[in-house]
């Protein structure tokens, strides 16, 4: 395998990863060959623009392909492994949560995590999106490093546990984030107010980690020891408990964490 120039790619799955991994691989010269999804139209809408073969069964997948990259759904990755028989190439994984074990049955196998946000029909820039990678033997890991390094020059070494503990941070800090967005924007639009308004305030609190750590600028009522404002903003929640709830533990966990602080 080490002698070997990684050329030909199965995809396994069509969503928001392997959208951006298809656009990254055809640029960089790699061969799309298959890609494979539950749903043969959704296989077919990403194979279509790489000349690619769509395919909806595993028992139809390219034995001589180069590599196989899974960027399925983690619940169903350990049944999709079982339905891969391959005997050639090196086996990728790119979830965050879930162990480099789950590709053992193969003889050469890696993880090639991206630490981005990824939607099918947002651009982004690959050069900037670290990737957390992980190999069964250290040749494979010096050839998933070498891969990894022609998409972005952050690219880290780091075991299964830590991705977990990586992918953990991750979800606080997108993932909820963004529901907390979704929150402002119901807020908003029930009082006939547009979400734009908040956007220059997101894009500084964003902007402010570029320079800060988060526990050196946390703002806001909680952190102000505000008691006054909380009941108030608890009162006006009075109707949505779920909301009220969130906004209770948040406060709280704020003015725990100043009193540790101090
Ligand atoms: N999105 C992100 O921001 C992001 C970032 C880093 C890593 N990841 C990881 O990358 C992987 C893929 O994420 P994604 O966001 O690209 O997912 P996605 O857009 O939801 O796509 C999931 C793919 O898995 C297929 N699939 C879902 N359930 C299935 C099942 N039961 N059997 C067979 N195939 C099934 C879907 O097929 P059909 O839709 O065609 O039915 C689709 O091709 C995950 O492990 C995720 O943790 C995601």
């Amino acid at each position: 395998l080490s002698h070997k120039p990684l050329k030909k790619i199965v995809l396994i799955g069509s969503g928001n990863v392997a959208t951006h991994l298809a656009k990254q691989f055809a640029e960089k010269g790699f061969v799309i060959r298959q890609v494979y999804s539950r749903t043969i139209e959704n296989a077919r809408f990403l194979a279509l623009r790489y000349n690619a073969l769509a395919i909806n069964a595993l028992h139809e997948v390219e034995t001589d392909a180069d590599m196989y990259v899974f960027s399925v759904s983690d619940n169903a990755l350990f049944q999709l492994v079982e339905e891969l028989k391959i005997n050639t190439g090196i086996v990728l994984h790119t979830s965050g949560a879930i162990g480099i074990d789950v590709l053992k049955k193969f003889k050469n196998y890696g993880v090639f995590y991206p630490l981005q946000t990824f939607s099918k029909n947002i651009e982004i820039n690959f050069k900037e999106v670290p990737l957390l990678i992980e190999a069964n033997t250290s040749e494979n890991l010096r050839i998933i490093e070498n891969l990894a390094l022609k998409f972005t020059p952050y690219v880290h070494n780091i075991t299964s546990e830590q991705r977990h503990k990586v992918h953990l941070a991750a979800v606080f800090a997108c993932n909820f984030t963004n529901y907390m967005y979704r929150i402002s924007e119901k807020i908003l639009n029930e009082n006939n107010l547009s979400f734009d308004i908040l956007k220059p305030l997101i894009l500084q609190t964003a902007k402010k980690i570029e320079t800060h750590l988060p526990s050196h600028v946390q703002t806001g009522p909680a952190h102000r020891n505000d008691n006054t404002v909380i009941e108030k903003h608890l009162s006006m929640l009075n109707e949505q408990a779920d909301r009220a709830l969130i906004y209770k533990i948040l406060s709280e966990q704020i003015k725990r964490n100043n009193i540790k602080n101090e």
